[in-house]
C-alpha cells in the first residue's frame, strides 16, 4: 500500500506532513511509542496512550513477540490490533536491534517477515543487519549487501503492508548512500538504522554528520524514520534534519532506571526536590511526592511522564515547523548539553544540506547567538548578494519613462534625486549590504541583542535594515533592486514597458505595491519581495526566458490550474531548477502559456516525485471561472 506521504507544511528540510495507514491517517513528524507486545509489561496502558496522549500509531517488535508462542499464537488469531487493543496504526520492527545485541538468530527473515504479515501489521519491517557505528568497513559493507538481498525477497511477499526500509552503513558516508539508493525502489517508507549507539554514547555530532551526507540520497517523497532516536532533546534537530517518523523505547526503559526525560536532557528522581515539570501528569502527581511512591509506582509515574514530555516536544516541533521557527528551537535545544551544540555547530558546518529548501523568508530571523549568523538563511542571502553583485548594472533606471511615487505621508517628486550620487551600502550584522536590499529577509527581519541594549531608543532603530532603510536610494533603485534579487536581472525589462508608479503603505512608509501602466503588477510582502499578481506574471512571463521560474503543469491539470485550482505533485510535468519551498513561480500549460501565478510548497527536485499533496498553491489565475477538480 502506497502511504501517499503528502506534506502540509515545511521548514528548512524538516516537514510538516500527513501518512495513510490502513489504520487512520498519521501526522508527522510523528512519535511512535513502543509498545512490548505483552500488555503485562508495559508501564502506560494502551488505552492511555490512545485516549489520554491521543497518539495515532504505535510500534511493537514483531521478534519479541515472535519468540512468546502463546502470544503469538493469538496475534496470529486475534490480528495485532486486538491483541494490543489499539485501533490505531500499528509498526512492527523486525528485532534486527534485538539480534544484534542478544546475538540469536530463531527465524528466516522471510519468517519474519512473514509474519508481521499474518498478525496484520500495518507497516512492515524486514529483518536487516544490524551495523553498528564502530564496524569495519567490510563487516559495514556485508550489513548493506546483505540487508538490500532481504528487502528485495522482503518486498515479494509483503502483501498488501507498507513496507519500513532500514539502511545500514554504519559511518561510511558511500556505504549509507548506496544502501539509501538500493533501498529507495523497494521503499515505502525509508528508516536509517545503526543509530541508537551513536545517541547512547552522545556521538551526536557523528550522527547528524552521516544523517546530512546521506540525505541526498534519500528520496524526499518518501517519509522517513530514525530508528530508536527517542529522546525528546533529539527530535528538533531530527527533524530539522529531515527526519519525519522517530519511535521511542526509551520513556519506558528510562522510567525502568527512574530517570526523567525533558527536551533538555535526562535527570534522576532521586535529585528531584521540587516539582516544576507542570507536564499534566506531573501536575496531579507532583514529582517530590513521586520520590516517596512505591518503585512500582515511581516507575509507572516516571514512564507516564517520559511519555507526556516526548510527545509534547514532538508537537513543539510540528508547531515549529508551521510558523517557520524550527531553527529558532534547535538553537535554544543546542544549548542544553555541550554535545549538542558540537551537533549544532557541526550542522552549521554544512550549510549546502539545506539550500535546496531554504525558503526565502520567513516571519523573523532572531539573533540569539554569534550562532545565529552562521544560519542557512544568512548563507543563502551571502551567496545571491555575490550573484547580485555579479549582475550587470541596471538600465532601466536610465529606460524608464516615468515614474510616479505615492507616498500617503509625504509627497515627492515624481523621480527623487541621489544627492552626491547613489549612497554606499549600509552596515549591518552580516557585513556591507546595498540599500536597495535593506528590507529583504533575513536583514529587514532581523532582530538582535543590539537593538534592546541598555540606552537604546527603538522608537529611531539602531538596526539599518528598520523602516526607512532603503532611504537614500531613490525609489526606482529599490524597486528595480528587489525586482531583480528576487525574478533575476532580466525581470527589469518590465519597467521598460510603460509608467511606473510605486505606492508606499500609509503605516510602515514601505513600499507596498508596483503598479506599470495604472495596473497592479506586483505586491511587495513584509519580506520586502515583490509577488506579482496575474498581469506581474504575464509581464515577467514575457521578458524572463523560459524555463526559469516557471512550473509546468501536465494537460489534465491546466485548464483547473488557469481557473485557480491547487496544482497538485502529481500533475507538474516540470519544474526549473532552483524553485525553493514557498518560492513565488509562473505556471504554465505544456505548451508554456502563462495560467497562473502561484508560491510552491515543493523543491524544484521535489515537484512531481511526490505522488500525492499540494506542489504550489495558486496566488492568481487567467480564467475567474470555477472548474471541478481532477483529484
Ligand atoms: N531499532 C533501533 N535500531 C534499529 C535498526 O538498526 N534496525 C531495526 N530494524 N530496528 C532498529
Ligand atoms: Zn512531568
Amino acid at each position: 500500500m502506497d502511504p501517499c506521504f503528502e506534506l502540509t507544511d515545511r521548514d528548512g528540510l524538516a516537514r510538516r506532513g500527513r501518512i495513510k495507514t490502513p489504520h487512520g491517517i498519521v501526522h508527522t513528524p510523528v512519535l511512535f511509542p513502543v509498545l512490548h507486545p505483552d500488555p503485562a509489561r508495559q508501564l502506560v496502558t494502551v488505552r492511555e496512550i490512545r485516549e489520554r496522549f491521543h497518539v495515532e500509531a504505535v510500534m511493537t517488535s514483531s521478534y519479541i513477540l515472535r519468540r512468546n508462542e502463546e502470544l503469538a499464537q493469538r496475534a496470529i488469531e486475534k490480528g495485532i490490533h486486538s491483541l494490543l487493543g489499539f485501533d490505531g496504526a500499528v509498526v512492527t520492527d523486525s528485532g534486527a536491534f534485538q539480534q544484534h545485541v542478544y546475538g540469536e538468530v530463531e527465524a528466516s527473515p522471510s519468517e519474519i517477515l512473514e509474519f508481521q504479515n499474518a498478525i496484520g501489521t500495518d507497516v512492515a519491517t524486514p529483518l536487516d543487519l544490524f551495523v553498528e557505528p564502530s564496524s569495519p568497513r567490510e563487516e559495514a559493507e556485508a550489513g548493506v549487501v546483505e540487508t538490500l538481498r532481504r528487502v528485495a525477497e522482503a518486498r515479494k511477499i509483503r502483501g498488501d503492508r507498507i513496507l519500513a526500509v532500514p539502511v545500514q552503513g554504519g559511518l561510511f558516508a558511500d556505504l549509507r548512500r548506496k544502501s539509501a539508493e538500493g533501498s529507495e525502489p523497494l521503499a515505502d517508507i525509508l528508516a536509517v538504522g545503526g543509530i541508537v549507539p551513536l545517541m547512547d554514547s552522545y556521538r551526536f555530532a557523528d550522527l547528524f554528520r552521516m544523517l546530512s551526507e546521506v540525505r541526498s540520497s534519500l528520496a524526499p517523497e518518501k517519509p522517513l524514520h530514525l530508528f530508536g532516536l527517542g529522546h525528546p532533546m533529539l527530535f528538533a534537530f531530527g527533524a530539522l534534519l529531515g527526519a519525519d517518523i522517530f519511535d521511542t523505547a526509551s520513556y519506558h526503559k528510562f522510567a525502568r532506571r527512574l530517570s526523567l526525560q525533558f527536551p533538555q536532557g535526562s535527570m534522576d528522581l532521586d535529585e528531584v526536590r521540587e516539582d516544576f515539570c507542570g507536564c499534566a501528569l506531573c501536575d496531579r502527581n507532583p514529582l517530590y511526592r513521586v520520590r516517596e511512591m512505591s518503585l512500582a509506582e515511581k516507575e509507572r509515574a516516571v514512564a507516564l511522564h517520559n511519555l507526556s514530555q516526548c510527545l509534547l516536544e514532538m508537537s513543539r516541533v510540528r508547531h515549529a515547523i508551521r510558523r517557520g521557527e524550527l531553527w529558532d528551537l534547535v538553537e535554544e535545544r543546542a544549548t542544553g548539553h555541550p554535545a549538542l551544540q558540537a551537533a549544532f555547530r557541526e550542522i552549521l558546518d554544512h550549510p549546502g544540506t539545506f539550500l535546496a529548501t531554504e525558503p526565502p523568508s520567513r516571519r523573523h530571523f532572531i539573533v540569539r547567538s554569534p550562532l545565529s549568523l552562521r544560519l542557512p538563511a544568512i548563507e543563502k542571502f551571502r551567496r545571491k548578494l555575490e550573484e547580485y553583485r555579479r549582475w550587470p548594472p541596471s538600465l532601466a533606471e536610465i529606460a524608464t519613462l516615468e515614474v510616479e511615487v505615492r507616498r500617503p505621508s509625504e509627497p515627492s517628486p515624481a523621480r527623487e534625486p541621489e544627492a552626491g550620487g547613489p549612497a554606499p551600502p549600509a552596515p549591518t550584522p552580516i557585513g556591507e549590504v546595498p540599500r536597495e536590499l535593506l528590507e529583504l529577509y533575513p536583514i529587514g527581519s532581523m532582530v538582535t541583542p543590539e537593538e534592546f541594549a541598555a540606552g537604546t531608543d527603538r522608537s529611531s532603530p539602531a538596526n539599518p535594515a528598520g523602516t526607512g532603510a532603503t532611504r537614500g536610494v531613490t525609489p526606482l533603485r529599490h524597486a528595480l533592486g528587489i525586482l531583480r534579487w528576487a525574478w533575476g536581472p532580466e525581470s527589469e525589462q518590465v519597467f521598460r514597458s510603460g509608467k511606473v508608479t510605486l505606492r508606499y503603505s500609509r503605516s510602515s512608509g514601505r513600499l507596498r505595491e508596483i503598479l506599470i501602466n495604472e495596473r497592479p503588477a506586483f505586491v511587495v510582502g513584509n519580506e520586502g519581495i515583490p509577488h506579482p499578481t496575474f498581469y506581474g506574471g504575464e509581464l515577467l512571463h514575457s521578458v524572463l526566458p523560459a524555463p526559469v521560474h516557471r512550473v509546468v503543469a501536465n494537460e489534465d491539470a491546466s485548464s483547473f490550474v488557469e481557473a485557480g485550482r491547487t496544482l497538485f505533485s502529481q500533475h507538474v510535468l516540470s519544474a526549473a531548477p532552483g524553485i525553493v519551498p514557498f518560492e513565488y513561480v509562473l505556471l504554465t500549460d505544456p505548451r508554456g502559456r502563462l495560467i497562473a501565478v502561484g508560491r510552491a510548497l515543493l523543491a524544484s527536485h521535489e515537484m512531481g516525485r511526490f505522488r500525492c499533496g499540494v506542489a504550489v498553491e495558486i496566488t492568481a489565475h487567467r480564467k475567474s471561472s470555477p472548474a471541478k477538480s481532477p483529484d
